[in-house]
């Protein structure tokens, strides 16, 4: 997956870039806040998925603009395409001509993986920001678990309005049963993908991590859930905690109260990192992700890395250099010096939304 050319138009402070990227590294430097990150999301947006900096589309656009518009022209597996993205009060996007009913629907056809400091979440946070990052990466590779999703989440909030119905009136107990069923069944569909994909994610997250810390460090994950399968069955676990559900009004048992543990040399990751493994878990599982991509697509996605290198001792920094070298790379710094030992490339600067350099 390569991007040959890219036009960015009023997003953000960008008001009109023009690049020719390098098939390969493309390094994008400059000061604080002159569009470095906006470049990299801007180019993200192509993925049609949301910003994953959680920005809302209205947000997307230059302050003084009604529209911003990503264009860009990128060769997978099949052919050469060109892309369109236009964000007004929502994003729209054309590929070779076709406007697409949904911009989600260039999921598949163009791969990226972004890397961004606030992924440090999903080491430093609560379960639900681990649960998020499983749910996400599942859903890139296999598109109808987001259907399951959804109807997961749509079964556990009318439980969850029923157990404070029953406590009124306690015949709606029946309904409970039947609810319990579905929602176990479901429930046992989640489960069963998201512990698959760690099964697929953690090999290749423990290399990667054996890799950073040059051997020194291992890393483990973990799936847990309170619940046993071999032991029993979902529904049969409900049951069994459904007076406890009946106090709370909600239901505190199933995949929603899911985690995957993150150990490094056997120590809670979340509390026992330093920063600097706490930051190289988090690009870990974001370079493994993609590796997971590369192996259900054949295609290898542009990887988007935004401030990677601060907090990385000259060791983890070069393999990380070294991990990322057969493909198309876009990484932003302010201190261009640590990523140029590199041969080849490209450096672009970055000033006032700009490009002011590019060699
Ligand atoms: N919708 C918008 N319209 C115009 N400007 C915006 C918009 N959203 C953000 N900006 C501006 O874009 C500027 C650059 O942001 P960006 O996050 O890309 O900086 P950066 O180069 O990555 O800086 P840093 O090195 O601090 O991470 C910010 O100063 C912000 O004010
Ligand atoms: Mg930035």
């Amino acid at each position: 997956m390569k991007i040959n050319e890219l036009e960015i138009k009023n997003f953000r402070n960008l008001t009109q870039i023009d690049l020719k990227p390098d098939p390969g590294m493309n390094v994008i430097y400059g000061e604080n806040a002159q569009g470095k990150t906006n470049l990299i999301e801007a180019i993200w947006m192509l993925s049609g998925m949301k910003s994953f900096r959680g920005a809302k589309d209205t947000e997307l656009k230059a302050f003084d603009s009604d529209f911003a518009r990503i264009s860009a022209s990128f060769e997978n597996a099949d052919r050469t395409n060109d892309v369109e993205m236009t964000v007004t009060d929502r994003r729209r996007a054309v590929l070779n001509g076709v406007a697409l009913l949904s911009p989600s629907a260039l999921l598949g056809k163009f791969g990226a993986v972004v890397f961004s400091p606030a992924f440090l979440s999903i080491v430093q946070n609560g379960p639900s920001e681990r649960r998020k990052f499983i749910d996400a990466a599942v859903c890139r590779i296999s598109p109808a678990y987001a259907t399951v999703l959804a109807e997961y989440a749509r079964l556990l909030r009318q439980r969850n309005s029923l157990l404070k119905d029953v406590y009124h009136e306690s015949s709606l107990l029946d309904m409970l049963d039947i609810l319990d069923e579905k929602l176990a069944r479901t429930g046992e569909v989640l489960i069963r993908r998201r512990k698959a994909f760690l099964e697929q994610l953690t090999p290749f997250v423990r290399d990667i991590y054996n890799g950073l810390s040059s051997g020194r460090e291992t890393l483990q994950m973990r799936y847990v859930t309170q619940y046993d399968e071999e032991k029993q069955p979902l529904q049969a676990y409900l049951r069994e905690n459904r007076k406890n559900d009946l106090i709370n009004k909600t239901t505190c048992v199933g995949p929603h109260r899911d985690d995957m543990e993150i150990l490094i040399d056997g120590a809670r990751a979340r509390l026992y990192g330093s920063q600097g493994q706490q930051r190289s878990c988090a690009l870990a599982l974001k370079l493994g992700e993609s590796s997971v991509i590369k192996s259900v697509t054949g295609e290898e996605p542009v990887t988007l890395l935004d401030d990677v290198m601060s907090e990385l001792d000259t060791n983890r920094q070069d393999y990380v250099l070294n991990h990322i070298k057969n493909r198309q790379v876009f990484i932003t710094c302010c201190e261009p010096s640590s990523v140029i030992r590199l041969n080849g490339g490209k450096r672009i600067n970055i000033a006032g939304g700009r490009i002011v350099s590019c060699t």
